[in-house]
C-alpha cells in the first residue's frame, strides 16, 4: 500500500508542472540566523486551478507544521529538536479559520511560519511541501537551507598595547573576537589600510571555554614603527571583524607619537637627586612653569607627548640655564 502510493506521487511529482500546474513560486527561507532570533519562512504557491489541500512544512525530511484547511482544525505542529514554531501565530491561524476554508487557497497567513528561539539545532534544510486536492493529490515542494551562526557577544578586543610609541619601536599586539560560530574573521588596519601580510601573524583559533561549539579568533600585528607610520604624530591601528553576511564590527586605536630621545635618557632617579642638590625646594614651582616648552618645540603636534616627558625637559632647560 504505501510502496503503491509512494510511486503514484512519484509520477504526480514528474508530471505535475505539465499536467497540473500547481507550483510552489518562491520559498522564502533565509539562509542565515542568528542563534536565539527568529526567521519567517513563507512558501508562495500557485494553484493553477486546483484546490489547496495541504501545506506542510518540513525540517531535515521531518515535518514540523501542517496546515490542512478542510481540517476541523487546521494547523498541525510537531515538537522536533531546534523548531519552536511562534505560538501566537498558531493560535491567529486557528481562530481565524476553524472549519473548512477550502475556497481560501491564496490566504497569506496560511503559508508563513515563524520560527523563534533559534539553537544550533535549528539549523538544516527547510521544505515546504503544497498539494492540491483530490483524487490526485498534486505535491511539488521547495527547499532551502539555512545555516544558525551564534554572533560574538561583544567587539574586538586589542591587547598588548603599550602607553606609548617612538619610531624604531616594535608595535606587537593581539586582536581577540569574542566566541562565535562559524570562526570570526579578523583583518588589521595601519591607517586605513590592509595591513601587509609580513606583518600579521595567525590566525589562531582558541576553542571558547562557555561554549565548545565556539571559537575565537586571534589574530596578531606586529611591525617596526617608522616615521611615515606617524600622520600628524599619530598612528591608527584598526582591527574588524566579520562573519559573512551577518556581523561586522571594528575596533579602532590612536597612538600618539612619543618625543624621540634628543638626548640619552637619563634615568629618573638620578635626575630627581641632581634637581633637589640644585635647587633643593624650589623644584616643584619650576616644573610647573610651561614657558620653555614652546622653545624647544618643533612639532606642534607632538605637544601631548612632550607634556609626558616635561619634567624632564624643563630640568635639562634649567640645567643649561645655571651652566
Ligand atoms: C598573541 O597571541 C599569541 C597566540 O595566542 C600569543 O602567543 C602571544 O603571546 C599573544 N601576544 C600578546 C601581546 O598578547
Amino acid at each position: 500500500m504505501m510502496g503503491e502510493i509512494n510511486v503514484y506521487t512519484i509520477i504526480l511529482l514528474l508530471f505535475a508542472k505539465q499536467a497540473f500546474g500547481i507550483r510552489v513560486t518562491e520559498l522564502t527561507v533565509p539562509s542565515h540566523a542568528v542563534e536565539d532570533g527568529s526567521v519567517l519562512l513563507q512558501c508562495h504557491y500557485d494553484l493553477e486551478g486546483d484546490m489547496l489541500y495541504s501545506i506542510k512544512w518540513y525540517k531535515d525530511n521531518r515535518e514540523f507544521f501542517r496546515y490542512v484547511p478542510s481540517n476541523n482544525i487546521p494547523f498541525s505542529y510537531f515538537p522536533l529538536n531546534g523548531v519552536t514554531v511562534y505560538v501566537s501565530i498558531i493560535h491567529a491561524y486557528a481562530s481565524a479559520r476553524i472549519g473548512p476554508a477550502r475556497d481560501q487557497e491564496k490566504d497569506s497567513s496560511s503559508n508563513v511560519v515563524k520560527l523563534v528561539n533559534l539553537t544550533p539545532e535549528s539549523a538544516g534544510l527547510y521544505r515546504c511541501e503544497v498539494s492540491g486536492e483530490g483524487p490526485y493529490f498534486v505535491t511539488v515542494f521547495d527547499e532551502k537551507k539555512i545555516r544558525v551562526h551564534l554572533l560574538p557577544y561583544d567587539r574586538p578586543r586589542v591587547i598588548g598595547l603599550q602607553e606609548e610609541y617612538k619610531v624604531s619601536d616594535i608595535l606587537a599586539v593581539n586582536c581577540t573576537s569574542s566566541r562565535s560560530r562559524p570562526q570570526t574573521q579578523l583583518k588589521w588596519l595601519i591607517n586605513n589600510e590592509a595591513a601587509p601580510r609580513r606583518h600579521i601573524t595567525g590566525p589562531w583559533y582558541r576553542i571558547s571555554d562557555e561554549r565548545p561549539d565556539a571559537r575565537e579568533t586571534i589574530l596578531q600585528l606586529r611591525f617596526i614603527l617608522k616615521e611615515e607610520h606617524f600622520k600628524n604624530g599619530l598612528l591608527q591601528i584598526k582591527c574588524q571583524s566579520s562573519i559573512a553576511p551577518l556581523y561586522q564590527d571594528e575596533i579602532v586605536h590612536h597612538i600618539m607619537r612619543a618625543e624621540d630621545s634628543i638626548l640619552d635618557p637619563i634615568p629618573e632617579e638620578v635626575i630627581n637627586e641632581e634637581v633637589n642638590k640644585m635647587f633643593g625646594q624650589h623644584t616643584q614651582r619650576e616644573e610647573r612653569d610651561p614657558i620653555p616648552i614652546a622653545e624647544s618645540q618643533n612639532d606642534r603636534n607632538s605637544a601631548a607627548t612632550f607634556r609626558a616627558s616635561y619634567s624632564s625637559i624643563v630640568i635639562i632647560l634649567l640645567l643649561k640655564a645655571i651652566s
